[in-house]
């Protein structure tokens, strides 16, 4: 390719430093493109040659700036965000600033430095919030705000319409517009990844995962952190002149395309490390009055002890009832084309990280455990009694 017609390219990745952002930053930076990665944190892994890391907090305008400074940055991949998964989302102003005023700093500063790209990672969670969907489109309506059980969904929500309102929005350095898009992804998985699977293996390994519950039949989606990074990629050249800026002001679900049970996806990660899949299926609603009931007390004791709640109402949802999008609309606009992969990968690193149970042990007994399962069934008694049985107690 000529090289005037396309100088290089330098990116700015936000929450660089974060799992996806840094293999994001890995794969384009093997395309010949500069990257910067942009984060609170460094990295895990260390940082390969010729990539940069620049430490700020999306937070403060005056680091975004410096972020963007010296550099001609023609495309930024808006990914830092807050409050997906465990206690993080329960603290709201941190996820409110993180999520919706990071993402006007990151918007602001694209028009004033003339950015003419951005993409942003948003969630399934700007439509799904616990009503069962099968095959949907990008043509369902934003789930209206008010219906969000949890912050991270609705301040994402928000900060995905800013985002591709955006679109079209006048650059002030230099001429032509800001184009922007969206992809959805489902729940993210891979080797070395840091958010969900280690809660799952410590769970396992705590002899916590004795149940499972909802639906066999219930369907949901995964997407494998590199199908994630390849349509990251496509997104970015689809809002190129090249490819008639066909992703401009579109949003884009994007998954592995192969919807399945929630448990099952996970069953070769817990025999893979050798435990017992549990036979025990609890109800859904049984589970959730808990997941209710254990944010509760967060919301009581929280500050005293902020322990990790063991599952949210939105992760109850997320996990027990059916919600899987088309990937149609990505295959087709930016031609996006989800590889096969399985767990294989992902059971082999945390064997390599010193996990999975040796033969011959038995599972963990757990008194914690034992006591939560009591509390579970009472409460599933009490919900089955008469209004007027409990109130008179
Ligand atoms: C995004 O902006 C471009 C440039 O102004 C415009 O052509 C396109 O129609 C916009 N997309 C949407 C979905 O509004």
């Amino acid at each position: 390719m000529d090289s005037q017609r396309s100088p290089k390219e330098t990116v700015l990745i936000t929450g660089g430093g974060g799992y996806f952002g840094f293999r994001l930053g890995c794969a384009l930076k093997q395309t010949g493109v500069c990257v910067l990665l942009f984060d609170i944190s460094r990295p895990a892994e260390a940082i390969p040659e010729g990539i940069q890391f620049v430490c700020g907090d999306i937070r403060h305008l005056s680091d975004v700036e410096k972020a963007f400074q010296g550099e001609n940055i023609t495309c930024v991949f808006h990914i830092a965000s807050h409050g997906m998964s465990g206690r993080e989302q329960l603290n709201q102003k941190l996820i409110e600033e993180v999520n919706v005023g990071g993402t006007d700093n990151i918007l602001q500063v694209c028009r004033r430095r003339g950015v003419p790209r951005l993409i942003y990672t948003s969630t399934f969670n700007v439509i799904f919030g616990g009503q069962v969907i099968r095959n949907g489109d990008e043509s369902l309506p934003y789930l209206p705000l008010h219906l969000h059980p949890d912050h991270y969904s609705r301040t994402k929500s928000i900060a995905e319409k800013k985002v591709l309102e955006a679109n079209g929005s006048a650059l002030e350095r230099g001429h032509g517009v800001l184009r922007t898009c969206a992809l959805r992804p489902a729940g993210i998985y891979g080797p070395g990844e840091q958010r969900h699977l280690p809660r799952i293996v410590s769970y396992v390994e705590r002899g916590l995962f004795k149940f499972v519950y909802g639906d066999p039949q219930s369907l949901v989606e995964f997407v494998h952190v590199d199908n994630l990074v390849q349509a990251h990629i496509l997104a970015s050249e689809a809002l190129k002149a090249d490819k008639g800026h066909v992703a401009s002001g579109q949003p884009y679900f994007i998954s592995d395309g192969r919807p399945v049970n929630n448990f099952e996806f996970f069953r070769p990660l817990v025999e893979g490390l050798g435990y017992t899949f549990p036979s025990i299926r609890l109800p859904l609603a049984l589970i959730y009055c808990f997941a209710f009931l254990t944010e509760m007390a967060h919301f009581i004791l929280g500050r005293l002890y902020n322990f990790q709640p063991f599952l949210t109402r939105t992760e109850v949802y997320k996990t027990g009832v059916t919600h899987y999008f088309s990937i149609e609309k990505a295959k087709k606009e930016l031609g996006y084309k989800a590889q096969p992969f399985d767990l294989q990968e992902v059971v082999e690193w945390f064997i390599a990280h010193g996990h999975g149970r040796s033969s011959g042990s038995r599972d963990s007994e757990c008194l914690v455990w034992d006591v939560l399962l009591i509390l579970l069934l009472v409460i599933s008694v009490l919900t089955w009694l008469p209004s007027s049985v409990i109130l008179s107690i």
